[in-house]
């Protein structure tokens, strides 16, 4: 197969991160014999450094052209504590996401055999853990209008605002997730305050009878914030809004001990892009030390979700799970054991790929 992919490193460890996700991709594409070309382009502070704007038109191009988009991690400290900044590098994130319509973002919570001892839960808790969050992206309360401060600037104010339609889509996704996988769907809102919710929980019990293998639950944001550190074995899809995936999905990172390894995707009708969810890391940019393996494993849900290749990511995940068993991995991990350096853990993962 031929596969166009943009690369979209961004700002901190993320340009250090996506050169090993290259070398593991390229060793892919050899072994099973398909072509692939990159396409780079600047994203976040790194664009705004270069172009004025952290999502630059001439990178929106490179993403259209694209089969599908790699990105690193987005975040520079020097505008966190800065109120007053006119760009952000977060902007870029968000005008992203809107821009090539990744209303979905895909969340795996799995678990590692050899690092499920650094769970904050007891081993019993978390062993066999395996949910996914399928989180809204371009909707709620991040987008609505309006939003912003009454003249005196003294009130402000932000819009949570979602059509059928946007809620739809995104619950399709979940609904035939599920169906794939262990055939349970969790719908978290807050129906019992929020309209937005209620019109939530109306059109996904609408669609149910569509997938009648699908048992659906419905649980308040709240309730399951506290069910999925007690009980996390007790979800396989859970789809969400917006703001409460934000929260949820790092509360979920957090649960396998595995936080430097979980993989995520954001998908749209046209468009697919594939992140790290850890961020930007600025202590560690440039130091060589970041543990690349989420990224790596987000190209690997690239095979899957994008090229529908599921052996491709399959030899990923396998060589991952060779170099965690034979210790060949970043200090973050390393236990005592030798550390690698996050180019030394790339050119392990490509030779045995
Ligand atoms: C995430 C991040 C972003 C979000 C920020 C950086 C805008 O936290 O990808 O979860 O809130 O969506
Ligand atoms: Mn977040």
């Amino acid at each position: 197969m031929e596969m166009n992919i943009a690369l979209l490193p961004g700002d901190g460890i993320g340009p250090e991160v996506i050169a090993q996700a290259v070398k593991v991709v390229n060793a892919v594409a050899k072994k099973f014999d398909h072509k692939i070309t990159f396409e780079e382009a600047p994203v976040g502070a790194t664009a705004i450094d270069l172009k004025g704007d952290p999502y630059p038109d001439s990178t929106h191009q490179v993403c259209l052209r694209a089969d599908a988009v790699l990105f690193g991690a987005i975040g520079d400290p020097k505008y966190d504590n800065d109120p007053k900044a006119k760009v952000r590098p977060e902007q870029g994130l968000l005008s992203m996401r809107k821009q090539l319509g990744l209303f979905a973002n895909v969340r795996p919570t799995f678990t590692f055999p050899s690092l499920i001892h650094k769970s904050p839960l007891r081993l019993e808790r978390v062993e066999g853990v395996d949910f996914v969050f399928f989180r809204e992206l371009t909707g709620g309360i991040y987008f609505g209008e309006p939003r912003g401060r009454n003249e005196q600037g003294t009130k402000a104010f932000d819009t949570n605002i979602y059509s059928k339609e946007e809620i739809t889509r995104l619950a399709r996704m979940g609904f035939e997730a599920a169906q794939k996988r262990r055939k349970l769907l969790t719908c978290v809102d807050k129906a019992n305050v929020l309209a937005t919710s209620r019109l939530w929980r109306e059109t996904v019990q609408e669609l149910a009878s569509e997938y009648p293998e699908v048992k659906v639950e419905y649980e308040f944001v709240d309730a399951v914030a506290m069910r999925l550190i007690q009980w996390p074995k007790a979800y396989d899809v859970l789809i969400t809004e917006n703001l409460f995936g934000d929260i949820l999905t790092d509360e979920a990172s957090v649960i396998s001990g595995s936080m430097g390894l979980m993989p995520s995707a954001s998908l749209g009708t046209e468009n697919k892009l594939f992140e790290p969810i850890h961020g930007s890391y600025p202590q560690a940019a440039g130091k060589d030390i970041a543990n690349p393996l989420a990224t790596v494993l987000s190209a690997a849900m690239m095979f899957d979700y994008a090229f529908d290749l599921k052996a491709e990511a399959q030899a990923i995940s396998d060589v991952v799970n060779k170099s965690l068993a034979e210790g060949i991995v970043t200090e973050d991990i390393a236990e005592g054991g030798k550390a690698y350096k996050t180019s030394e853990v790339g050119d392990w993962l490509a030779e045995n790929v």
